[in-house]
């Protein structure tokens, strides 16, 4: 057992400082932009204000399983339907297929280091299931409640495990991410599904409350990579400051794990593929 897998399962994370290049970090965010950039949201449910909106908007994620999808801020359009900032920095984040439908993506998700750290947290035989673009834009970004991943991505046994590139520098004020040591040797207390008969519930596991105390700000530099327990409960507060905090975030999931179908996101689990 690595001293790094020991300390990873001892904590529920990992913070890897310099685990990126400044200029990977850069490629990302541009082909990020580029991406959004070349974005016709017209179409987008959030665009249409009517009693339909809501199940649209949850049609839209549910089906951004295995695709390049675009995903608003909260209160991005005006009741006419119109953005109130520009497309960039109106985007909330881009999912959830980026990792195997993107090539600049791709490479970054399965870095040389990427490869080398899987080998070390002896997690070869986790697959990728899940990439997500973060923009947290200054003054706009906004709240991700206390949360454990594995909510979203359930399996039997639990096996996800993400990791969180800092693609600039990740701060109190512009809204980093908090976790306690520790945390997640605790029950998962939720699961987060789609519903018979259509759209998502959330439904209880297990009651213990939050425990907030000892929770700490993982303020990192621009390169870092934070590997994060499925069970770790960890939020992150808005971006207040005047500066972005764009980040990058995969997740994996144990090859040999069972994968229920009621989970909200929908791959082709034997076409997934690992590092
Ligand atoms: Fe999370």
């Amino acid at each position: 057992m690595s001293a790094l897998f020991q300390q990873f399962q001892e904590q529920g994370y990992l913070v890897l400082p310099g685990f990126n290049t400044d200029a990977e970090c850069d490629a990302l965010m541009k082909r990020a932009e580029e991406l959004a950039a070349g974005y016709d949201y017209s179409g987008h449910p959030s665009v249409f204000q009517t009693t339909e909106q809501a199940s649209s908007t949850d049609d839209y994620f549910l089906q951004s399983g295995d695709k390049i999808a675009y995903f608003f801020e909260k209160d991005a359009f005006d009741e006419s339907g119109q953005l109130k900032n520009d497309l960039f920095h109106s985007l909330n984040k881009i999912g959830h297929a980026l990792h195997d439908l993107d090539p600049v993506f791709d490479r970054f998700s399965r870095s040389p280091q990427m490869l080398q750290l899987a080998a070390e947290l002896n997690m070869q035989e986790y697959v990728l299931i899940q990439s997500m673009m973060i923009f947290k834009h200054a003054r706009i970004g906004g709240v991700v409640d206390v949360h454990q991943d594995s909510t979203f991505l359930y399996t039997e046994p639990e096996s996800c495990v993400a990791y969180w590139f800092a693609l600039e520098d990740a701060t109190i004020g512009n809204g980093c991410l908090w976790a306690k040591p520790g945390g997640h040797r605790t029950p998962l207390r939720s699961w987060f599904r789609r519903k018979e008969g259509g759209g998502t519930e959330m439904v209880e596991l297990d009651a213990t409350p939050w425990d907030m105390e000892g929770m700490q700000p993982l303020e990192v530099k621009k390169g870092t990579c934070i590997v994060l327990h499925g069970l770790l409960p960890h939020y992150s507060m808005p971006n207040t400051s005047g500066k972005s905090r764009q980040a990058y975030a995969i997740h994996t999931i144990h090859r040999g794990a069972e994968y229920p179908q009621a989970n909200w996101l929908r791959r082709d689990l034997p076409g997934l593929r690992s590092w």
